[in-house]
């Protein structure tokens, strides 16, 4: 078997790699430079780049070697066409998705296709060689005739983008390597002939949750089968019952092919393919593929995993021709969503200092306690943390002290876009004050105006990325106050839920804790409900709100904490931050009240330019947000859960990178529908 489809990739700058390049040229490997030819291009695409660096990139099944741009340069010309419709962020989702192909004739044409668009990182599998009648449709060369369909592939590919990550299986995919091959894969495109491993392939995809991609070479049919996001959903959409490789080990040759009929259901081929089926064998060598089909099949196949990188909708389904389009959901029109209901409280009377009040009030507070105080003297509003209840969570008040710099932030924001803002600032006790003025403190004045919209949303959100603008707009909100946020995006966001999760499980079987969050929740019925959680704006179905119901039982909690189960306590918050854009922390720095004050305005001013963005947040924290030390995080706990509660504390320290800063709040974010409940004020 041959190893060589892989370039070589040498710096000239590093010592062994220029002693390589010289023993290369001494080999009479052949050297072009394409320096020269791509200066103009360098040029127009990478205007900023002042001096590119640049590799020697040796392909030996052509005994030549390249001089090339590095990596991040060549990407930044190869691609540089795309970005206006795949934008930064699409294109890293691209680069990073680790796509699987199986069967190296339809799916040769879909991986160069795929090199093409950006993909990089690929794991190829066929045990087939190239042979003359695969020339008829795949874009091969005469040259690789007899080499495995992987390694002609491969090369071709590596000669698109030698930084292409490629790893090949020449002995194809069989029941021993499935899960292997399978592993780590963010798509599978699986175009091979077997039945049993197209089999074999979903049943594995289906348990390792990655979306499959058939394209069928006739009539352009594709499939999506979405098993990432439907983990119980049958194999070929049901159409051959209740498939798998136990069922079909046991069925007959016949039975087999009546099987694959009904997957492609008989009525759906064209006339050329149903005819060609009852020659194989006799005068056609296999079963027919043109090259217009698997081309225009490549595209559409392309097409639907580039959405699937980026997150954008695609269903689970069939199409042909391309109707694949129509797989592919138009963004929801949020617009056309009914609106959440309207604020409680008014911050547009035209009445400054009332209007100040209301938007201070407008703030976010923890189980919207709304521990505030805040009170006009003169011209100046001050606003403090109120007497009243104090939830164990809130350790020396630190949550409190955050909603109190939410609604400073809110009054400064409101009073600067009627350019009646003088000065603002906090106290070095718990104070926060806000003079009257004739300026806008230099905040923007759009800010106000997202005061009453911006809300808690708890529902599911999707699950897409921010796009690099968003992302860059609320780094720069959280900057402008001090602060600094933490983004947990992709994998790092389920591994931060998966954190969540755990810590969760210690809010529920924390006796103080659970008792808080039941005092907290407000069940209909209880009206008014002006202060706590109203538990409609929790967004649960009633079978989910009936859950919250036995979750909120001391002595089913006691159970569980004897027997140190309940780990499924934590579902609710995986299940929230897969649906979510990112997750991320709000992180501070200084000491005292004031600077959980500071946090509280970063994290208004954030969540305020998040709303304008029209992105939605749900708070979602560990129960020891509020614990700087371990003592202070195991002082939340039960004895028996002391030690774990530490040992999770230390986790979040490293995994926030805390250092010497505070956390403030951690949020799930994302782009999605108006919640349909909102919260009330006193
Ligand atoms: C410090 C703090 C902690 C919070 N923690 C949570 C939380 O763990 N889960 C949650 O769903 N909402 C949380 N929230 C959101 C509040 O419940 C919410 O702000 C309050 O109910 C008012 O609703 P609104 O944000 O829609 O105005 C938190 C808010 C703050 C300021």
């Amino acid at each position: 078997m041959t190893t060589l489809w892989k370039p070589e990739i040498l710096d000239p700058a590093n010592v062994s790699d220029a002693a390589r390049i010289k023993e290369l040229m001494s080999d009479s490997v052949q050297l072009v430079d394409h320096g020269p030819a791509l200066q103009d291009e360098i040029g127009k695409c990478l205007p900023d780049v002042k001096e590119v660096s640049y590799r020697i990139v040796y392909y030996p099944w052509r005994n030549l070697a390249l001089r090339l741009p590095e990596a991040g340069a060549f990407h930044g010309i190869r691609e540089n066409r795309n970005r206006l419709k795949i934008d930064d962020h699409a294109a890293e989702l691209i680069h990073a998705a680790r796509v699987g192909i199986v069967g190296l004739s339809t799916g040769y044409a879909i991986a160069i296709a795929m090199v093409s668009l950006g993909f990089q990182r690929f794991r190829l599998a066929d045990f087939d060689a190239l042979e003359l009648t695969n020339l008829n449709r795949i874009p091969a060369s005469l040259m690789d005739i007899g080499l495995n369909k992987c390694v002609s592939a491969a090369r071709r590919m590596a000669e698109i983008n030698p930084y292409c990550d490629i790893e090949i299986y020449q002995d194809g995919v069989n029941p021993d390597n499935c899960t292997d091959f399978v592993a780590g894969l963010d798509q599978l495109i699986e175009v091979c002939d077997s039945f049993s491993i197209k089999v074999a392939l979903r049943e594995t995809c289906r348990t390792a949750r990655v979306p499959v991609i058939m394209n069928t070479s006739d009539r352009c049919m594709l499939d999506v089968e979405r098993y990432d996001q439907e983990p119980e959903r049958a194999l070929f959409h049901g159409l051959a019952g209740d498939l798998n490789v136990a069922t079909l080990s046991n069925m007959g040759a016949d039975e087999r092919v009546g099987l694959a009929l009904r997957i492609i259901v008989a009525d759906n081929v064209s006339t050329g393919l149903g005819a060609s089926l009852f020659e194989i064998d006799r005068t056609l060598q296999t079963w027919p593929q043109l090259s217009s089909d698997v081309t225009s099949g490549a595209g559409a196949v392309v097409d639907i995993a580039r959405h699937i990188a980026v997150g954008l909708p695609v269903a689970s389904g069939r199409s042909f021709g391309q109707s694949y389009l129509d797989l592919v959901q138009p963004e929801p029109d949020y617009a056309s969503f009914p609106s959440a209901p309207p604020r409680d409280t008014n911050c547009a009377t035209g009445d400054l200092k009332r209007d100040m009040i209301a938007a201070a009030k407008l703030a976010p507070s923890g189980g919207n306690a709304q521990r505030w105080h805040f009170e006009w003297q003169d011209n100046q509003l001050e606003l403090a943390v109120s007497d009243g209840v104090q939830v164990a969570m809130d350790i020396d008040q630190r949550g409190s002290l955050v909603a109190v710099g939410a609604a400073w932030m809110n009054a400064r924001a409101l009073a600067a876009s009627r350019r009646s803002l003088g000065d603002a600032r906090l106290s070095s006790g718990d104070r926060a004050l806000v003079e009257l003025g004739d300026g806008d403190g230099g905040l923007p004045n759009y800010l106000a105006e997202f005061i009453p919209r911006r809300m808690t949303n708890r529902r599911h959100l999707e699950a897409r990325g921010l796009s690099v603008e968003d992302i860059a707009a609320l780094k720069n909100a959280a900057w402008a106050e001090g602060g600094e946020l933490v983004l947990f995006e992709g994998e790092a966001r389920n591994s931060y839920a998966n954190f969540l999760a755990r810590a969760e499980r210690l809010r529920f079987l924390s006796p103080q804790l659970h008792d808080d969050l039941a005092r907290e929740l407000v069940w209909p019925g209880e009206e008014p409900v002006r202060q706590g959680l109203d538990v409609r704006t929790l967004e649960l179905s009633p079978p989910d709100l009936e859950k919250v119901k036995l979750a909120m039982r001391p002595d089913i909690m006691a159970a569980l904490r004897e027997r140190n189960l309940g780990a499924a306590l934590g579902d609710p918050v995986k299940d929230a931050f897969a649906a979510a854009g990112l997750g991320f922390v709000i992180t501070i720095e200084g000491e005292g009240q004031e600077a959980y004050m500071r946090g509280g305005a970063a994290l208004q001013r954030v969540w305020l330019e998040a709303t304008c963005r029209r992105l939605w947040a749900q708070p979602w924290s560990p129960c020891f947000l509020y614990a700087q030390t371990g003592d202070e995080a195991a002082s939340l706990m039960p004895e028996e859960l002391k030690v774990e509660a530490r040992a999770l504390h230390e986790e979040w320290v490293e995994t926030v990178g805390l250092g010497a800063r505070k956390a403030v709040l951690s949020l799930r974010m994302g782009y999605g529908a108006p919640p349909t409940a909102v919260s009330m004020r006193e």
